[in-house]
């Protein structure tokens, strides 16, 4: 049996899937809290575009998903001012927390946080005007189901938005970690069908999901970034507080493997350098249907 009390060669239910990501991405929490804003300068107004590809209007009472450390929430919160009302929610309460945070921080007594795993969303089927999920979806065991409670708890022609990552070869800015990583702990091949930063990028695969929940009027589009670290050290610091899914691996190396796991990375990083700054390419796939 494992620490967890599980049977290491019996495949995990969805249920204990959601509780290790949940478990997972609260560990982040406080990486997101810290470098969110930094995230959020460098997505190239990602959290605009999905506001507007959502069709958010002052008034409306919207659902941001998987709200992390509060965006696109907080953008969408000032969109539907005067009189307007976001529910931001997430499956991880410390999440949750940091955005409440983020929403007293920023003033903003239209937006409410609360924990809340999509794929059960406790809403009422037709409550809202509009959704928004970014970088969230790939994460749930099951994205139809993820996908299919949205569309239930939007009004008939509401608009959902969201966006998750293309292909792993498209986003050196996750894959020059895993690529040095590997070399140092056993990272098992990424299986297709488990959530994961880039279990939505096949082709066709996010199009796919979107209409098997229902959806109409999918539309897909690439969006290219590029994120500026400002030195070596930023981008280890950055990367190591957001990737939730790497960091239990980087936890478990001593000192000196992190060391040279350091120096690995830095050297693989030096094409990449523009004076002490980093700069790599990103790759979100954006998408937007109608309920
Ligand atoms: C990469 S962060 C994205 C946060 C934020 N939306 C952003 O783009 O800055 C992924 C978030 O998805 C949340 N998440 C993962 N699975 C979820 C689920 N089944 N239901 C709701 N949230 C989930 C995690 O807790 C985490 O906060």
């Amino acid at each position: 049996m494992c620490a967890a009390g599980r049977d290491p060669t019996r495949m995990p239910t969805a249920d204990e899937i959601t509780q290790q990501q949940k478990a997972q991405w609260s560990a982040a929490a406080s990486g997101w809290e810290q470098w969110g804003d930094w995230f959020d300068r460098n997505s190239g107004n990602l959290a605009g575009w999905l506001c507007d590809a959502a069709g958010l209007k002052p008034g409306q009472v919207a659902l941001d998903l998987a709200c992390g450390a509060g965006q696109p929430s907080a953008t969408a919160a000032r969109r539907v001012l005067p009189g307007g009302r976001i529910v931001a929610t997430d499956l991880s309460p410390e999440m949750v927390a940091v955005t409440r945070r983020t929403a007293e921080k920023l003033g903003l007594d239209n937006l409410e946080a609360r924990e809340m795993d999509m794929q059960a969303l406790t809403f009422a089927d037709g409550t809202f005007d509009a959704a928004t999920c970014r970088f969230g979806l790939m994460f749930c065991p099951d994205p139809v189901k993820g996908a299919s409670e949205i569309r239930r708890v939007l009004k008939p022609g509401a608009r959902f938005a969201t966006a998750v990552w293309d292909v792993p070869a498209k986003n050196p800015f996750f894959t020059s970690i895993t690529a040095v990583l590997g070399d140092f702990v056993p990272l098992p091949p990424p299986d297709p069908a488990a959530p994961g930063v880039f279990r939505l990028a096949p082709p066709g695969e996010l199009a796919r999901v979107l209409t098997a929940a229902g959806f109409s009027n999918v539309a897909v589009e690439s969006r290219p970034i590029t994120l500026t670290y400002g030195s070596l050290d930023e981008y280890w610091q950055i990367q190591t507080g957001l990737a939730a899914p790497l960091r239990a691996a980087i936890a478990s190396l001593s000192p000196d493997k992190v060391d040279q796991l350091k120096a690995r990375l830095f050297d693989a990083l030096a094409a990449h350098r523009d004076g002490d700054a980093v700069t790599l390419a990103a790759v979100p796939l954006c998408a937007s249907a109608t309920r």
